[in-house]
């Protein structure tokens, strides 16, 4: 089925495309065109949308019908439409890009790429030997039918004893092994969340987490996080959960997704209580709870707080480890791991034995790992926090104290165009818009610091390079509201 998308729809999302970066002297169809390829790129403009008929697009734009013709060709011939006469012109993928892990597209020859929009490590070095360890074991497994719903004994025991190590007692018959944290998320929705249900998360909150809430028809309800190193303020969280009384609360109370937040131990608590009071399930992704730097004490796991299976816990080795190995895991009651079991049937039955084979020999040796994994980061948090000083004065950053990404308020509401710009020359960013719902977000970025420190320094040279190309091609203005008299 194609959607379409009507011309006043497009105008809007298009705002000041005759202004954008880039621009300079080059004619309106190809502005227009190149401001079209810019929604598709950073995710605002999907797949396999119909665009609308040139003179309606023409219209609500107020151009001529000749310039929205000329356009369309451009787009037809880069491969971003495909067109049928009478039966209009879809949005496509160019035969020459692929989809990079977050969504936006990446093209196939472009290797010195610098990729900020991905917020995920290489590999450790360790994970070859693993690997090697794990085929050794696998012949353990090849007498059976290697399907094992809730995750292989040796892994869950792995699992449940690194909880009961942070002060979670838990046994494992609580754990669920997944395809990754992203699985989790969907397996535990599918659960608990019938289509329309209610949900709370934050704002900003990790751009998969809020598909798959899309993908279960979810009605959302946002709580705004502060940018600043507050993060969740107590009243407002706890006010909204009391108001709306959500069927379940979506958080990501360690080093926060995108911002980098760490939820304090008095306000987990109190969460967990007004969750229970007001009937709200809460599901708590712990995909950084590995990675505090500078010594960051954790507070207790969410999950200590609660006194009545209102908390699910979701978790697992991407961030910490390798997003390679989709690896991931839910804590709940062991009823309701059998349930989920129960429902993964229907879906992909279980995971691969052999990749959790892998994670049980990383799980192994991941003090050692996590450590140099730690110092890593903060290196590399410092590399990024010492280049924006440098070339970006103006943005503020607060200093994340753990997670793989900070949060940057920029000096104008320029992020989306910011991200396109960037594309130009080679940095792929991801813009403050995808981690909120109603294209809101424009003054913030995300920037990972998961690339090496001299990767990290380049990027925010080349980032600062065309933000300031920005203000000569004329900032983006809100419009001011039209009179009618
Ligand atoms: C908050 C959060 N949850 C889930 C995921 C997905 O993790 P996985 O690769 O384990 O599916 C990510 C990855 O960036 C994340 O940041």
């Amino acid at each position: 089925m194609v959607s379409q998308v009507r011309g006043v729809q497009l105008a809007r999302l298009l705002g000041q495309w005759h202004a954008l970066p880039g621009r300079r002297r080059s004619p309106d169809y190809a502005a227009l065109a190149g401001a079209v390829r810019g929604l598709l790129a950073d995710g605002r403009l999907p797949l396999g949308v119909r665009l609308p008929a040139e003179r309606d697009l023409a219209e609500a734009l107020r151009i001529s019908r000749t310039t929205v013709t000329a356009a369309y060709r451009e787009l037809r011939d880069s491969g971003h439409l495909a067109s049928r006469r009478g039966a209009g012109s879809w949005t496509m993928l160019p035969g020459t890009h692929r989809v990079a892990p977050n969504g936006l597209w990446i093209p196939l020859d472009d290797r010195d790429m610098l990729d900020l929009g991905v917020a995920a490590l290489a590999a450790p070095p360790e994970l070859l030997p693993a690997a090697r360890a794990a085929a050794e074991d696998l012949p353990r497994y090849l007498s059976g039918a290697g399907y094992h719903p809730i995750g292989i004994i040796e892994l869950r025991e792995a699992v449940a004893q690194r909880y009961t190590e942070r002060g979670l007692p838990t046994s494992p018959d609580q754990i669920m092994v997944t395809n990754g944290t992203q699985h989790a998320l969907d397996l535990v929705l599918r659960l608990a969340l019938a289509p329309g249900g209610g949900v709370l998360v934050e704002s900003p909150s990790y751009p998969n987490a809020l598909a798959a809430l899309a993908a279960r028809r979810a009605r959302i309800t946002t709580y705004g996080l502060a940018a600043d190193a507050d993060g969740w303020d107590a009243d407002l969280l706890l006010g909204t959960l009391r108001q709306v009384r959500p069927r379940v609360g979506y958080l990501i109370p360690d080093f926060q997704n995108p911002t980098g937040h760490l939820m304090p131990a008095e306000l987990r608590e109190r969460v967990v209580a007004t969750a229970h009071a007001v009937g709200t399930d809460l599901v708590i992704d712990e995909s950084f709870v590995d990675l505090p730097l500078d010594g960051t004490d954790l507070p207790p796991p969410t999950a200590s707080f609660d006194r009545h299976s209102r908390v699910v816990s979701i978790g697992g080795m991407s961030k910490p480890f390798w997003g390679g190995l989709r690896i991931g895991w839910i804590r709940t009651s062991a009823p309701q791991v059998q349930r989920l079991a129960a429902a993964r049937v229907g879906v992909d039955m279980s995971s691969p034995v052999l990749d959790q084979l892998v994670a049980v020999h990383l799980l192994d040796v991941a003090p050692a790992i996590v450590a140099a994994r730690r110092a890593q980061l903060a290196v590399q948090r410092d590399a990024l926090l010492g280049a924006l000083a440098a070339r970006l004065p103006e943005w503020r950053v607060t200093v994340p104290r753990g997670g793989v990404t900070l949060w940057a308020e920029l000096d104008g509401p320029i992020s989306s165009a910011l991200a396109r710009a960037a594309e130009e020359v080679g940095v792929r960013l991801a813009p403050g818009p995808r981690f909120g719902l109603d294209g809101t977000l424009e003054r913030f970025l995300r920037l990972p610091f998961t690339l090496p420190a001299t990767d990290l320094v380049e990027a925010v040279g080349r980032i600062a390079a065309v933000r300031y190309d920005l203000d000569r091609a004329g900032q983006p203005r809100w419009r001011e509201p039209a009179v009618i008299a």
